[in-house]
């Protein structure tokens, strides 16, 4: 049975299941259009995020915004989540079993908002979402098809901030994923 979005958050909310949990100053369980065509999934919250309990607030999520805004879509359309909805330490990256541990809340939020489109940012989400022998550089820009949903990984904003010559790759993905959500049927209102 589906849970609902109150009891999705409640759990998300009491979750202890890896370490993570400690030292946070608050959950962050992504947010959104619960009917979202486009779902975007990134690696796990930053400090801003952290303090303010939303995902991608910080400068990755500012040039997201400007990303979407430049394929003409609105981030109050879309729900943004992340692979992990604790801070890690530091920023580090996830580890597999934090990811794992986590994927429950994703796969419920995505079973909720049934997207039609999940783009992967980074390396993080590809693994925990597609399985942690797959490679960003290798998946980039190729779309893999899931239970019906289109799923395109694409590099995180936070590699473009720090290596511009990624941006090239990106628009390129953000112009493949304009034209995928052009050419799907809208979906039915619920
Ligand atoms: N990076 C992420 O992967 N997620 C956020 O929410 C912010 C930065």
């Amino acid at each position: 049975m589906e849970v609902s979005w109150n009891e999705l958050n409640e759990s998300i909310r009491a979750c202890r299941l890896c370490p993570l949990a400690e030292g946070i100053l608050n959950k962050v369980p992504g947010q959104g259009n619960a009917n979202a065509r486009l779902m975007l999934i990134g690696e796990g919250p930053g400090a801003e995020e952290d303090r303010q309990g939303l995902a991608f607030v910080g400068a990755a999520g500012q040039l997201l915004t400007r990303m979407l805004a430049a394929i003409g879509i609105k981030r109050e359309e879309v729900f943004i989540a992340n692979a992990v909805k604790c801070r890690p330490p530091g920023n580090r990256v996830p580890k597999s079993e934090e990811t794992a541990a986590c994927l429950p809340y994703l796969r419920a939020q995505a079973a909720l908002i049934r997207p039609q489109v999940i783009l992967l940012l980074g390396a993080t989400a590809l693994r925990a979402v597609l399985g942690q022998e797959k490679r960003i550089t290798q998946c980039r820009g190729q779309w893999i098809v899931s239970k019906g949903v289109f799923i395109l990984p694409t590099w995180h904003p936070a590699a473009l901030l720090r290596d511009p010559s990624k941006k090239r790759d990106a628009w390129q993905d953000m112009r493949a994923l304009r034209d995928k959500l052009a050419e799907l049927p809208l979906k039915q209102a619920t």
